[in-house]
Order: C-alpha cells, then structure tokens, then sequence
C-alpha cells in the first residue's frame, strides 16, 4: 500500500453512541444493528484487580490509548440527549491525555432517526464552535457523512502538517510518514487537488 501518511484515530463518546458502527460503516462499508458492547477489557481488568491503587494504572492505560492519536472522533446520538451532556467529561478527558494537537470532530451519530431527534444540530454546531473542533451529523446505518467524517478530519490533520504544527517525525503523535512521502518538498498540484473539498462539507444527505 502505498500512501503520504497514516494517521492514529480514536473514537470516543457514551456507550451505544455507535463509535463500533461508524468504525465498522468506514473501513467495511456495512452497517450491524446489534448492539455489540466493546469493552476495554484490559483496563477494566487491571481496575477491578488492583483497586484503590489502580487507579494510576487503570489511568495510564487511558493515557496511553489517547497519545499517539492525530484525531479524535467524538461521538453523541443525536436521539439521546444525556450523551450529549456527557461531552464536555469526554473532551476534558481527551484534552488532559492527548497530544494538544489533536484534531478533534464533533460527531452527532444516527440522523437517520429524525423523528425521535432529541438534540437539534444547532446545538451540536454551538458546542463545537464554543470548543473549537469540527463538527457534523452523521448515519452509520444509511452511512450518509461517515466517509466524510473521517476525510474532513484528514484534512484538518494535513493543514495543521503543513503549517507546521505536528512533528511528523514523531511518531508518538499518531502521524506516520509513508514511503513516497519526502516532508521537505512543497505542496504540488496533486495535494491541493486532493484537498479541493472544504474542512465540514458534508455529502449534504443528512
Ligand atoms: P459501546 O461499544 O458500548 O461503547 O457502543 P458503541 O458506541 O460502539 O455503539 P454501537 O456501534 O455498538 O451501536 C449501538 C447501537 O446503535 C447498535 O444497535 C447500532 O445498530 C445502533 N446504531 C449505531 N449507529 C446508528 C445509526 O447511525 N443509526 C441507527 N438507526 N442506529 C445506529
Ligand atoms: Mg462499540
């Protein structure tokens, strides 16, 4: 495979948000409606073992899972208001453990359910605007703005390269460079051409 760089995500957010989904609509390009919990096993696993005194373990395993991340998917269901609430606990925890770099989307999952919306894109959009991370709507069912999610946080993560606000050469934030790849050259034709499309577009399904 041949490519310029590879980037680290995570993808956080409440449990049934659809984090698995949109992971699963992106690389496979299907949807699975049954609700498969993703535990992190191996934390809950060192939480429950070594008690009071985990904590610091149990927290470093955290550490560890969001450094070395370029971009953070951060996910509500725009039909469950409480996971919206619980953004702000979610973005506290990724800015304290992450790379202050990082490049974080606001992702408000299952538009496909407009009937029984609880949360109205203008709020998703204020809160965005009010932390500075991109945001959009997205169905991990019908798959309307996954791919988009994904390539709009691409593009964030390439712009923040190009001006010079990552150390690609570091790969602990998360940034690999691929093979073709020389840093030192300037930005061609082909590079702008694969940038055509602006930070938040969205397909305009949803
Ligand atoms: P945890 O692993 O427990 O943290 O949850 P998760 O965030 O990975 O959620 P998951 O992807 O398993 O999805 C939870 C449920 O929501 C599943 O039943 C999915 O089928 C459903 N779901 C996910 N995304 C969508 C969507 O865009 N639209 C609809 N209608 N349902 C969705
Ligand atoms: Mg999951």
């Amino acid at each position: 495979m041949t490519y310029a760089y590879l980037f680290k995500y995570i993808i956080i957010g409440d449990t049934g948000v659809g984090k698995s989904c949109l992971l699963l609509q992106f690389t496979d390009k299907r949807f699975q409606p049954v609700h498969d919990l993703t535990i992190v096993l191996l934390g809950f696993f060192v939480a429950m073992l070594v008690g009071k005194a985990g904590q610091e373990s149990f927290r470093s395993i955290t550490r560890s899972y969001y450094r070395g991340a370029a971009g953070a998917l951060l996910v509500y269901d725009i039909t469950r208001r409480e996971t919206f609430n619980h953004l702000t606990s979610w973005l506290e925890d990724a800015r304290q453990h992450s790379s202050s770099n990082m490049v974080i989307m606001l992702i408000g999952n299952k538009s496909d359910l407009e009937s029984r919306r609880d949360v109205k894109r203008e709020e998703g959009e204020a809160f965005a605007r009010e932390h500075g991370l991109i945001f959009m709507e997205t169905s991990a069912k019908t798959a309307c703005n996954v791919e988009e999610a994904f390539i709009n946080t691409a593009k964030e993560i390439y712009r923040k390269i190009q001006q010079g606000l990552f150390d690609v050469h570091n790969e602990a934030n998360g940034i690999k460079i691929g093979p073709q790849q020389s840093i030192c050259t300037s930005v061609g034709p082909s590079a702008s051409q694969r940038n055509s499309r602006d930070i938040g577009s969205n397909s305009g399904c949803c």
